[in-house]
Order: structure tokens, then C-alpha cells, then sequence
């Protein structure tokens, strides 16, 4: 009999976070190797803890957790999603505007399905989070990618984002605090991006989770809060300034101007209604981790240990030669540049697979993150600062001597 195929929709979705070298990593463990890994932003594997005060609202509510729930979310949860937002400044949201997932990466999906007919393009910055992408290549749409410039601090390129506007684009996405290169955008930069979509009449999709990890003390800026005659989705969660990434609770607050977009808006309730609801007691922690939890501050300021280890994988890459990295000021990622000539890099998945055989180290390649050259990848900002350290001084034997066969 035939071979069974993937979907020819599937063609171009592709997750390199989870993809061949973690497969590849994981199969060097098996054999008795321990791996450093720098490759994924899962707070829970290097020992950051969740507030016991959500923990224990978790427990205290699991027997009222046994049905299914509104398809939109629990009222309690969306109320406290609502006042959280609104103190960030958006305003005129009801909770009927709120969706809560199994994470933000369940209502990428639903958004993007929703809304794209085949061949309809989405802008999205490069480098990306690739889900993004690839939930865009999913749907069929086009998946356009606008620039961000590394050497501008990795802020997008305003210009370029005009300049790939077409007849077929429907909306614009922002991820700030960046996943991967940590950049952090300036009110300026929002609202240009703003200003465009309001011109092109465009939907802003906003990733927002890590709006609250910021390291030098800059202010997260929405989109949202600057403007409510366009339609704006600002999404957010509890997987990373809350260290909560196995809970899977994520939302989305739809704001601005829905003249125009009933029929979206209608598709967006029948998708989600669809998959009933999201898992009710993970609903339960949003309450007590948006009114209670502000134990991230400690963590990124000053002597905080995600603040430390930005400064050491600063310092320890940019020591290397032929390795130079922009400082992250949010997120939990920094976007390093190899050059390229020096190591005659051509392959950055060969490159990291190569460090991975040779220094027990895994990173992923930057054109994992729908970046164009070979000449990147990202490290995470998670394991504690030996780790961080070890695996540093590993890259930098390694480079002494590679050169890409
Ligand atoms: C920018 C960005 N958006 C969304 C997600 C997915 O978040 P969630 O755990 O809520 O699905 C991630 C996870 O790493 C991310 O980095």
C-alpha cells in the first residue's frame, strides 16, 4: 500500500525549537551525555518555581473545575484579564472581549485560521517566534516577513514593513518584548507600526508575553493603549512572567474598532467554541498570578538572577572572537551573530549540530526563527549561571578552532 503523506498544507510549517536538534540532543542524552541546553524557553526545567499563592488557588478551586467553561473563559479570570489590561492603558473592553487558551500558542492558531483565504499575507517581523509563521503557512496564507535591524537595537524597520504592504495583506505582527533577540520597543517604534496599520487599514496582532520582563528598567509599550480606531489582538499569558509555561493558561483582549470585522470576529467564536474551552483548572491561575504576582521584578533587577545571567551571556559571547551579540533588555533570549567568513559557516543547522556532537551544548540556528542568513542562533537566558558559564566557555574552544567543512 502507499505511503501515508502529511497534508500538503504542512509543506512549510516548521518548528525548529522542537525540531531535529532537540531530537538530535536527545538522543546524545540517551547515550549518557549530559546536554547543556540553551535552545528552549521553558522556565520549569531550570528551577524556577511557580508563586505558591497560585499553586494553592489552583488546588482550593479544582473541585468547581471539573466541567467545561464558557468557550471565552471563567468570569473570573477574564475580569482579572480585563483590569490588568486596562491598567496598561486599554481601554473600552468589555470581558465579552477576551479569550482564554491552552496558552497563546492555541489562539495563534485560532486568529490566523479565522481570518486567512490562501494567499492572503500577514506580516511578520524577521527574526520571529515561529509559530507565528508557521501558523500563517498553515492556514495557506503568506507569511511576509519585515525586518528588524540588528544593528538599530533589532527595532523593526518601519520602511520595510510600508514597502511589503500589498492588495492581499490583512494584518500586522508585533512581538515585544522580542523572542529572539530580547529588543525591547520604544514608544515611537509602536506607534509607527500603529500608524501604518491605520493607514492600510490592518489588524495588529500583538505577542505580549513578555511584557513584564525587562531588565534596564524600560516601559513595555501596547499598541493597544495608543489607539482604538483599529482592530488590535494583544496577547499574553502566564508561561513567562509567571514562570507558568506547563499550566498553559494564555489570552488574547480584542480591542479598538470591530465595524468591519463582525464576520472575523464571528469565526473567531465558532473556532473556539469548537474546542469547548481551555483547561479550567489552568483558568484558575490567572487570577491570583495577575493580582498577586510580581515576583519577576525580583528576578530581572539588579542582583535578580535572570538579570545576572543576561549580563553573563553579554559578556562571556561578546569575549569570543568573531562573535558579537546586542544586550537583551526584555525577554529570555539573545540573538548572537557568528561571522560567518571566519568560521565559513554555510549552514547554521550544520553549525549547531556540530557544536552539539563536539561540546555537549545545544542552541538553535537563527534560520529557525525565519531569519535569512546562516549567521545566527539563539541562547536562553534560563540556566543558572554555571551552566551559562560552562557552556560559554565550551563555545569559545569550540570556535578557537572551527572552520565548516
Ligand atoms: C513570543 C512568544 N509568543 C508565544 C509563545 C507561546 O506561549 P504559550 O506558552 O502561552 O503558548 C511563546 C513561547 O515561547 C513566545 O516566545
Amino acid at each position: 500500500m502507499e505511503q501515508v503523506k502529511q497534508a500538503v498544507r504542512m509543506n512549510n510549517v516548521h518548528y525548529a525549537i522542537r525540531g531535529p536538534l532537540l531530537d538530535a540532543a536527545q538522543k546524545l542524552e540517551k547515550e549518557g551525555r549530559k546536554i547543556y541546553k540553551l535552545n528552549i524557553g521553558n522556565t520549569g526545567a531550570f528551577d524556577f518555581e511557580i508563586d505558591p499563592r497560585i499553586r494553592e488557588y489552583v488546588i482550593q478551586n479544582i473541585g468547581k473545575a471539573g466541567g467545561y467553561s464558557d468557550s471565552s473563559g471563567i468570569v473570573e479570570a477574564r475580569t482579572a484579564i480585563k483590569a490588568y489590561h486596562e491598567k496598561k492603558g486599554i481601554r473600552n473592553i468589555s470581558i465579552d472581549d477576551i479569550y482564554i487558551g491552552n496558552g497563546v500558542s492555541e489562539l495563534i492558531a485560532v486568529v490566523m485560521q479565522a481570518l486567512l483565504n490562501p494567499g492572503d499575507e500577514v506580516l511578520i517581523p524577521s527574526p520571529d517566534y515561529p509559530l507565528w509563521t508557521a501558523s500563517v503557512n498553515l492556514c495557506e496564507g503568506n507569511a511576509v516577513h519585515y525586518m528588524c535591524d540588528e544593528e538599530s537595537d533589532w527595532n523593526p524597520d518601519l520602511k520595510d514593513i510600508e514597502k511589503k504592504i500589498t492588495a492581499r495583506t490583512k494584518a500586522i505582527v508585533i512581538i515585544n518584548p522580542n523572542n529572539p533577540t530580547g529588543s525591547v520597543y520604544s514608544k515611537e517604534i509602536i506607534q509607527g507600526i500603529v500608524d501604518i496599520a491605520r493607514r492600510h487599514g490592518l489588524i495588529i496582532f500583538s505577542d505580549e508575553i513578555y511584557d513584564r520582563i525587562l531588565y534596564d528598567g524600560d516601559i513595555h509599550y501596547s499598541p493597544a493603549a495608543m489607539a482604538d480606531d483599529i482592530l488590535i489582538f494583544t496577547f499574553n499569558g502566564l508561561s513567562k512572567v509567571h514562570r507558568a509555561c506547563g499550566i498553559r493558561a494564555g489570552w488574547m483582549v480584542i480591542s479598538g474598532d470591530k465595524s468591519r470585522y463582525s464576520g472575523y470576529l464571528d469565526g473567531i467564536k465558532t473556532l473556539t467554541s469548537m474546542r469547548l474551552c481551555s483547561n479550567v483548572p489552568a483558568q484558575y491561575a490567572i487570577k491570583p498570578a495577575l493580582e498577586k504576582d510580581d515576583s519577576i521584578f525580583a528576578l530581572t533587577a539588579e542582583g535578580g538572577r535572570l538579570r545576572e545571567q543576561r549580563d553573563i551571556i553579554h559578556q562571556m559571547l561578546n569575549d569570543i572572537p568573531g562573535v558579537s551579540c546586542k544586550k537583551a533588555r526584555g525577554s529570555l533570549y539573545v540573538f548572537p551573530k557568528f561571522d560567518v567568513e571566519r568560521f565559513n559557516i554555510k549552514n547554521d543547522n550544520k553549525f549547531v549540530l556540530d557544536f552539539l556532537n563536539a561540546k555537549n551544548v545545544l542552541m538553535v540556528s537563527g534560520t529557525g526563527f525565519n531569519w535569512p542568513a546562516p549567521d545566527h542562533c539563539r541562547i536562553v537566558l534560563l540556566p543558572p549561571k554555571d551552566d551559562l558559564k560552562e557552556a560559554m566557555v565550551r563555545l569559545k574552544d569550540f570556535l578557537a578552532t572551527y572552520r565548516q567543512a
